[in-house]
């Protein structure tokens, strides 16, 4: 099969580019390299046109997928002028410290400088493209080289490579967990990356401080190893990237996650900061339900969250985001560790309305708690598989939370990514399996449960003493709060309908309605 594509140039952001692209406007055929002989593309989308995109490849007999990094390349008369080019931007380019601009136009100002300039003196050079040597000059200089692509695809979140001669694994936002087509070859290129990787990250990696754990400029958190000191295959690195545009309440609603009437209770539990506890294994989609959750809180409270990885996004004024650090040393100079537990101490001192902890395994539990029964509101993730089992969790070593907190949590939100049919077709999807109500130690009332048989959700709220609680603390009748239970779930569904699903556009018609309408 022939697989054609068109590149153009139009489109593109940067009016520059765009000008040059008309150059280079090809009507090419996909590399047969990067599509072996029984996969099929079955996605493809632009990183930067018209230099790089992506194809996700799928072998139609066997199911297997790969994601494959499609970029121009340089022909050699390209890639000496890229040599060039390289070297004496290397010797004129000031230190970044130094600028005063954003660093990544004033690096595009100087190479398109020194770009012209070797175009003037080196005159008509037909064949040559000098947008498709700015890209490359970019990629290597400023970005992340090899993997700038990956790092720039909004569908990844995920980077990790193993060592060298293996291919790099990204996990997708569709397709979940990849094999890339993109690997380091050479050792010495794969150590100098680590290397660049942990100044960019303003850290220092050797073979006598062989792991790194940092955060990135753009606040990707970056793990790495060094040589074979800890890892036989070699250095080795992971990239969670920091999500520009989470996955909100809408979305879930769109992706049958949630059902718009247990989206609006929980909407109205958002209101009334009742405490939560989103309950799931390792990427069921725990943090990304905290963060939905988050973006229907009253624009008036404050809100302080407490992570490891900083993962949440907030559409709130009055947020503090606070992020654990790992220690410096390693053994006995473990030094400058600030955990979970010290973050949730110190937030009390900002008098938050909500301390929100990405997700709790310790000791900083018994302090969320202690917090709570204080007065404060609290939202956590715990990893378990149901609301008893996460019960059992929080009340034995190392949370240690006694019996009698329990019921400070008001709501256990439990999550599950599962497979299911569709149209003939298995799919991996996530949803709420159920929403209980805490009373008590061991006394719980499921007011949303999700029907594995045809996939829907059945609500019951005649049994919730969490909307009693809000009618009587609004001095309304019971069905007052299930009438207005029914707009907000009306409100959702319309915003669903349209489309209106970014994080921004969540809050604002959240927020318009608080100032509005409501209770
Ligand atoms: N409701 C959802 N629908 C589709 N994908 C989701 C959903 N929730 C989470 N995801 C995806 O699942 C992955 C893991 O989610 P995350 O919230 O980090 O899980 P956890 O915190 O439970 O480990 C992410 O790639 C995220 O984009
Ligand atoms: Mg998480």
């Amino acid at each position: 099969m022939l697989k054609i594509f068109k590149r153009s140039g139009k489109g593109s952001r940067n009016p520059a580019l765009a000008k040059a692209v008309e150059e280079v406007e090809v009507e090419e055929v996909a590399p047969a390299a990067l599509v072996p002989e029984d996969y099929e593309i079955i996605d493809r989308y632009p990183i930067v046109e018209p230099h790089a995109r992506i194809l996700i490849i799928e072998n139609p007999k066997t199911g297997d997928m790969r994601y494959i990094v499609d970029e121009l390349k340089l022909n050699k008369r390209e890639r000496e002028i890229y040599n060039r080019v390289a070297e004496a931007l290397r010797w004129e380019l000031k230190p970044l410290g130094e600028v005063v601009e954003d660093p990544k136009d004033y690096f595009i100002r100087e190479a398109r400088r020194v770009l012209t300039k070797y175009r003037i003196s080196l005159g008509e050079m037909p064949g040559v493209s000098w947008s498709k040597i700015l890209y490359y000059l970019e990629r290597d200089i400023m970005g992340y080289g090899l993997i700038d692509p990956i790092m720039r695809d909004p569908n990844i979140e995920d980077i990790s490579c193993n060592g060298v001669n293996r291919p790099i694994y990204v996990w997708h936002r569709k397709y979940e967990s990849l094999p890339s087509n993109v690997m380091f070859t050479d050792i010495e290129e794969l150590n100098e990356f680590i290397v660049k990787l942990a100044h960019k990250a303003g850290k220092h990696i050797s073979t006598a401080y062989p792991i790194l754990d940092a955060m990135l400029p753009e606040n990707h958190r970056v793990a790495a190893t060094f040589m074979e000191e800890i890892s036989r295959a070699g250095s080795t690195f992971t990239i969670r990237k920091f999500r520009e545009d989470p996955i909100t309440i809408v979305d879930m609603i769109n992706f049958g996650t949630i059902s718009a009437e247990a989206a609006a209770y929980l909407w109205l539990a958002m209101e009334f900061k009742l405490p939560a506890l989103v309950i799931g294994v390792t990427g069921a989609g725990k943090t990304t339900m905290l963060n939905a959750l988050a973006c229907m809180f009253k624009p008036t409270i404050k809100v302080v969250t407490i992570e490891d990885t900083p993962e949440l996004r907030l559409p709130l004024e009055n947020w503090v985001q606070l992020t654990s650090r790992p220690s410096y040393g390693f053994g006995p100079e473990k030094i400058g560790e600030i955990s979970l537990f010290d973050l949730v101490k110190v937030s009390l001192r900002y008098r938050p309305d909500i301390i929100m902890v990405g997700e709790v395994r310790g000791e900083e539990a018994y302090v969320l708690f202690q917090a709570m029964a204080t007065g404060h509101g609290g939202m956590t993730s715990l990893h378990a598989e149901n609301v008893d089992a996460a019960v059992k969790r929080l009340t034995s070593p190392p949370m240690n939370i006694p019996q009698s907190y329990i019921p400070l949590v008001k709501i256990g939100i439990v999550i599950r990514r599962l497979t299911i049919r569709r149209a003939g077709r298995e799919r991996v999807a996530r949803r709420v399996t159920e929403i209980t109500e805490i009373i008590d130690y061991n006394r719980y009332s499921t007011v949303v449960k999700w029907v594995p048989t045809d996939d829907s959700f059945i609500h019951e709220w005649e049994e919730s003493a969490n909307l009693r609680d809000i009618a009587l603390s609004m001095g309304r009748s019971f069905d007052e709060v299930l009438e207005e239970l029914k707009r907000r779930r009306d409100l959702l569904l319309w915003m669903a309908e349209n489309n209106i699903r970014s994080y921004i556009s969540v809050a604002k018609v959240v927020q318009k309605y608080y100032a509005t309408g409501g209770l």
